[in-house]
């Protein structure tokens, strides 16, 4: 039998850690802030804001929504950025992507203040998590790694293989197994016999971008997959990048979608802003 992860439950509990961690802090006098700031109303980038206001909401964080219009010139994001830089209000800045095809993303995540980077794209905080030293990390990847610990998952000495190699999810993914003394294979697009090296995997984590690509010929028997997809089936149903049915049975423990690392994704954006302050 396999262990279904829980990322409903695991978020809830630590959501739950930082309301506690807020209230202290606020009997300390000092609060919280966080500027949101979204460019265009993609409808998916509308629920993740949403999302984030409402978790916000619950910790006791207050949030500052920025809703744009889509024809937003890079050089108003930028003025906006730096504003916020210069708020002693303003603990961390999130701005919401993707971004419309006229402004540079890269540009104005390099602006955004490397102390106020919640989302931890910055340069700075990339190459702080590189070195080992304090910086803010990437949500979705920190989240991961508490799924795996408060799912009783060792990292130490497993060979953990990562499907992708975004800046966002596969990279700092890679180099936080690695902090964990994991032995890390990181595979791509041009990857060659892809199956080989997913099959060595004690910890799989696909973060690939395409529906169900992974199914049961991927995996080896007894190990852990972790699905960091979202997508609509044919069915117009949610599923991940896992084939989660036909995979689930030869795991040992495997994340589910939806209910798996997404909403650990926001869980650790509200962690990243209580470290703002603490
Ligand atoms: N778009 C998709 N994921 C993310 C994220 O983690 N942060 C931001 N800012 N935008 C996103």
């Amino acid at each position: 039998m396999y262990q279904i992860i829980d990322g409903k439950k695991i978020s809830q509990q630590i959501k739950d850690e930082l309301k506690d961690k807020v209230s202290a802090l606020k009997a300390e006098g000092k609060s919280i802030c966080l500027a949101v700031i979204q460019v265009g109303s993609d409808p998916a980038s509308s629920v993740y804001v949403g999302n984030k206001k409402k978790a916000c909401a619950y910790i006791g964080i207050e949030s500052l929504a920025y809703e744009l219009p889509e024809e937003t010139t890079q050089e108003e994001l930028l003025e906006l950025v730096k504003k916020l830089n210069a708020d002693d209000k303003v603990n961390g800045i999130l701005v919401q992507l993707p971004l419309p095809k006229q402004i540079d993303e890269e540009k104005v995540i390099q602006t955004i203040a490397p102390e106020k980077d919640v989302d931890g794209f910055n340069e700075k905080n990339v190459g702080a998590l590189c070195v080992g030293s304090k910086g803010y990390v990437s949500c979705t990847p920190l989240g991961i790694i508490q799924l795996l610990k408060r799912s009783g998952i060792e990292i130490a000495g497993k060979h953990c293989v990562v499907i992708g190699r975004s800046n966002i999810v596969g990279k700092p993914m890679s180099l936080l197994l690695l902090r964990e003394n994991g032995t890390v294979t990181v595979c791509h697009s041009r990857t060659q016999n892809i199956k080989e090296l997913t099959k060595q995997a004690d910890i799989l984590v696909v973060a690939i971008g395409k529906p169900k690509f992974v199914d049961e010929s991927y995996v080896k028997e007894g190990a852990t997959v972790i699905d960091v997809g979202i997508h609509r089936d044919e069915n117009n149903k949610l599923c991940g990048d896992v084939d989660f049915e036909k995979v689930a049975p030869h795991t040992s423990a495997i994340t589910p979608v939806p209910g798996g690392v997404g909403p650990m994704t926001i869980a650790m954006l509200m962690y990243n802003c209580v470290s703002s302050v603490e």
